[in-house]
């Protein structure tokens, strides 16, 4: 509207990278990611393993592990940067206005402790309540993410139930004192394919519920196809593509994404195929080329390529839609 400012994104994150320590020096993992994510928003992040989509995520919560650490960015979260929050700070946001749900559930729900206390424990340290509000809460939570006869599971340990009801369980937790925003990283890989739609479906009735924004971090670009709003696309620790899910599906302009996804049409007389024909890996940390990270790997990289890194920019005519690609402007009309 006229004279009002643009919303701020509820999650701002510039320019971060993140280096390992090797014993040859500093290796690059993260290599000036930038992204937002709007209120309300649900971001799908993509990229093959190893492309930096935990670490990330990680390093926004101050969970890097041993020997990672971040060298440079900013991630401003409701107008605070979480990168330079003070650790007691940052534990009042982790868990508390920001949730989150990792990777593999049986790693991240302690297998000695009843489930429970376990959804009890955010709610006990980031909302004071008492033991029996908190399980109060506790199984209305677990009722939430339509665990069936709620109540009773909460005296359970995590093996008495199934990869898929762990997983819910998980998602209580993340949601357990109503953040703004809900991390979910790979939550679904580790179950089967129903599973996975039950649990995408379980999100979306939520976010309807709930108005959370979301980063969901995925291989499985079908599989969220339905939840996402928009898609951050990372190659090699770099930002490739950023675009509109319909938009990205649609008309992907950059060529790795293209490789991504199977069903794209062919451009003429290029090779335009699955990612399994491009063939080769992303290069290792600390062993990116000097240019495009993907030039290696890319059916259609020229010279200036291996000269030069492209920056991530807007589509001709501007737009929520960026790519890194020197020939993304042809490729985006010739796949149109
Ligand atoms: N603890 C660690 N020590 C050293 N290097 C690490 C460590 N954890 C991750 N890395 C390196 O950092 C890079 C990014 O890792 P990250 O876990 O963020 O990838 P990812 O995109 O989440 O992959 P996946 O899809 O397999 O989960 C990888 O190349 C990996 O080799
Ligand atoms: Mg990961």
């Amino acid at each position: 509207m006229a004279g009002e400012k643009p919303q701020e994104p509820l999650l701002n994150v510039r320019d971060l990278s993140i280096e390992v320590a090797t014993r040859n020096g500093p290796a690059r993992i993260v290599d000036g990611i930038s992204l937002t994510v709007d209120k309300g928003e649900t971001l799908g992040v993509v990229g093959e393993s190893g492309c930096g989509k935990s670490l990330t995520m990680l390093s926004l919560l101050g969970l890097l592990p041993n020997k990672i650490s971040v060298i440079g960015g900013s991630a401003i979260f409701k107008g605070r940067d979480l990168l330079a929050m003070p650790h007691r700070e940052l534990r009042k946001v982790r868990g508390g206005e920001i949730g989150f749900v990792f990777q593999d559930p049986m790693t991240s729900l302690n297998p000695v402790v009843r489930i429970g206390q376990q959804v009890m424990e955010p709610l006990l340290y980031h909302r004071n309540m008492s033991r029996a509000e908190a399980r109060k809460r506790a199984g209305e939570l677990l009722k939430l993410v339509g665990i069936p006869g709620a109540e009773e599971r909460l005296d359970n340990y995590p093996h008495e139930l199934s990869g898929g009801m762990r997983q819910r369980v998980m998602i209580a937790i993340g949601l357990a004192c109503d953040p703004a925003l809900l991390i979910a990283d790979e939550p679904t890989t580790a179950l089967d394919v129903t599973i996975q739609a039950q649990i995408v479906d379980i999100v979306k009735e939520l976010r309807a519920k709930l108005g959370m924004s979301i980063v969901w971090i995925t291989h499985d670009l079908a599989l969220i196809a339905g939840l996402v709003d928009r898609v951050v696309v990372l190659y090699a620790g770099t930002v490739v593509e950023d675009a509109p899910v319909d938009v990205l599906y649609e008309n992907p302009a950059h060529p790795y994404t293209r490789g991504l996804l199977a069903s794209i049409p062919r451009l003429k007389d290029e090779g335009a195929e699955k990612l399994s024909s491009i063939g080769g890996t992303p290069p290792e940390p600390g062993r990116r080329p000097a240019g495009c990270a993907f030039a290696p790997r890319c059916p259609i990289a020229r010279a200036e390529c291996e000269r030069a890194a492209p920056a991530l920019e807007p589509l001709k005519g501007g737009g929520p839609h960026r790519v890194a690609c020197f020939a993304a402007g042809e490729i985006a009309e010739a796949v149109a």
